[in-house]
């Protein structure tokens, strides 16, 4: 039974990756049907909107969605589409495994960080104040968490720890400056782990010293439970831990819809040039079909992908081999049919 998901290419890298994404879950015989809809510049470019209607309207139906990055403009008069796709479809949870592949810096590599989604400083309450002839002398910005969202996410992560296995969770916080904005993350997480008290174990670590102890001994941790920020910069470092960038996948999950995608971004210093390392993207998609009980089909992915990696030894650049995106994906087409 085919399954619909809405496609968005994204700009940049994105669309080449996603190509080479589509190329192996068409090999793996995947149950997605794709509506190909277009965010971001892309959208911009095609329809004057960087979140067309049509857009949000196939997302609505299919509840499901793979996504390419999308580049969001710095400065005034751009919201971010990520940040806005994830309000509207209330996409609390980001879930961004970390597993080695590639043994490299760091080996055995198992880790899973649980980021808040909506909330925090992302809700962008920014503005300035103007002082003499300055108009932003002064920058404001205002995060907001609610104790209910805080749970919430809490709960997200403590229901993942048990369904996975799962021993340990530190809440990652910052609760002796940010008392408020990032205590009552803290607190609500403490209440939460009451109830798991006999599965799960919970302990906290504030955000500067978990990002130390990470790169010190990372094997201490399990499960990380962030905030939206701390959430955000620390899940670019776990994936320095097992290779970069192109190694990270991410889910956008919420009651009904969820939206899997790369935790890189457009990459516009190598888009177009065919190089980009399409593995994050693909390992999304296996979380993808994870959500929709094909566990089988995943781990055949992992596989292929896996042996790629480290018995053909077919690398793109950023793990120091020279395949282009697409060569990588043919080898990873070929190696399915051994599987
Ligand atoms: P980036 O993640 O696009 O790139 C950072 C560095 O990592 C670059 O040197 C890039 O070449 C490299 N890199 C990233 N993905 C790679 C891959 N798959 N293979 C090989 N190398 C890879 O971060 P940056 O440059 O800060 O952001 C670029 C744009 O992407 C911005 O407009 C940003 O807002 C957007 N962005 C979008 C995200 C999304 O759609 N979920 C997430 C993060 C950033
Ligand atoms: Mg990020």
């Amino acid at each position: 039974t085919q399954i619909p998901a809405t496609l968005i290419p994204g700009d940049g890298i994105g669309p080449e990756v996603v190509e080479a994404t589509v190329q192996i879950l068409d090999a793996l015989g995947s149950p997605f049907s794709w509506e190909v809809q277009q965010a971001g510049m892309a959208g911009v470019n095609s329809c004057g909107d960087p979140l067309p209607a049509a857009t949000l309207a196939s997302i609505r139906k299919n509840k499901l969605a793979l996504k390419g990055p999308l580049t969001t403009p710095i400065g005034e008069g751009f919201r971010s589409s990520n940040v806005r796709l994830r309000e509207e479809f209330q996409l609390y949870a980001n879930v961004r495994p970390a597993l080695t592949i590639v043994p490299g810096r760091y080996e055995n590599i198992d880790l899973v960080l649980v980021r808040e989604n909506i909330g925090g400083f992302y809700v962008a309450h920014e503005y300035y104040i103007p002082v003499g002839d300055d108009p932003r002398a002064v920058a404001v910005s205002t995060g907001v968490n609610t104790r209910d969202a805080c749970k919430r996410i809490a709960r997200f992560a403590f229901e993942y720890a048990v369904k996975n296995g799962r021993k340990k969770i530190t809440v990652v916080h910052k609760a002796n400056i940010l008392k408020a904005l990032t205590g009552i993350f803290l607190e609500a997480a403490r209440e939460v782990a009451r109830e798991y008290e006999n599965q799960v174990q919970m302990n906290d670590m504030i955000v500067d010293a978990c990002a130390m102890q990470l790169v010190l001994n990372p094997w201490q941790f399990d499960m990380l439970l962030c905030t939206n920020l701390f959430g955000d910069i620390l899940s670019d470092q776990l994936a320095g831990l097992v290779g970069g960038l192109g190694m990270a996948p991410g889910a956008n999950v919420g009651d009904d819809t969820a939206i899997f995608e790369a935790v890189h971004g457009s990459a516009p210093d190598i888009a177009g040039k065919g190089i980009a390392n399409p593995i994050s993207l693909m390992l999304a998609s296996g979380l993808m079909l994870e959500h929709v009980g094909r566990h089988d089909l995943a781990q055949r992915l992992r596989t292929a992908i896996t042996e790629t990696l480290n018995k053909d030894h077919i690398r793109t650049g950023d793990l120091k081999g020279t395949a282009s995106t697409r060569q990588f994906a043919d080898s990873i087409v070929r190696r399915l049919e051994t599987i």
